[in-house]
């Protein structure tokens, strides 16, 4: 699957989400070592602490389907316009806990809701020096 593809999926998952105090749609696609595709959105709830990212419930999904440990690349796409939509720091932190199961330094595709702008971004820059599974060895 191409980049774009994979940001394509993460769009249309975006589309789903459930987001009505924000209205920050945000998409996650994740592809596993053997080319299957899970996704997941943001959900919001009237009790705005409880909110989940969109990472955090594709990562959800992953884990259903294959296995945090099988996760090969990571799509995220969000916003309003064309700003890339990055990881937040919480998510980050979910993301190392399958990149230091999986043994890979991920690669997370960031977009925006539109556009075509693409970061490339490995979760090692994105959470340098984090605290993962292999800390608790
Ligand atoms: N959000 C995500 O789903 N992922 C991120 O990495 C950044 C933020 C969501 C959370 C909330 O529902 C909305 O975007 C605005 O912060």
């Amino acid at each position: 699957m191409t980049d774009e593809e994979l940001i394509g999926l993460a769009r249309s998952a975006a589309a789903k989400a459930y987001a009505p105090y924000s209205r920050f749609l945000v998409g996650c696609a994740i592809e596993s070592v053997d080319g299957v595709v899970v996704t997941g959105a943001n959900m919001e709830n009237a009790c705005y602490r409880l909110g989940l990212c969109a990472e955090q419930s594709a990562l959800t999904a992953a884990q259903h389907a294959f296995g945090l440990d099988k996760v090969a690349r990571i799509a995220v796409a969000g916003g309003n316009g064309d700003m890339v939509c990055t990881p937040c720091g919480g998510c980050r932190q979910a993301i190392l806990e399958a990149a230091q199961l999986s043994g890979r330094d991920l690669e997370i595709l960031c977009a925006g809701g539109q556009g075509s702008a693409i970061e490339r971004h490995a979760i090692s820059t994105l959470i340098p020096h984090g605290f993962g599974p292999a800390n608790l060895g």
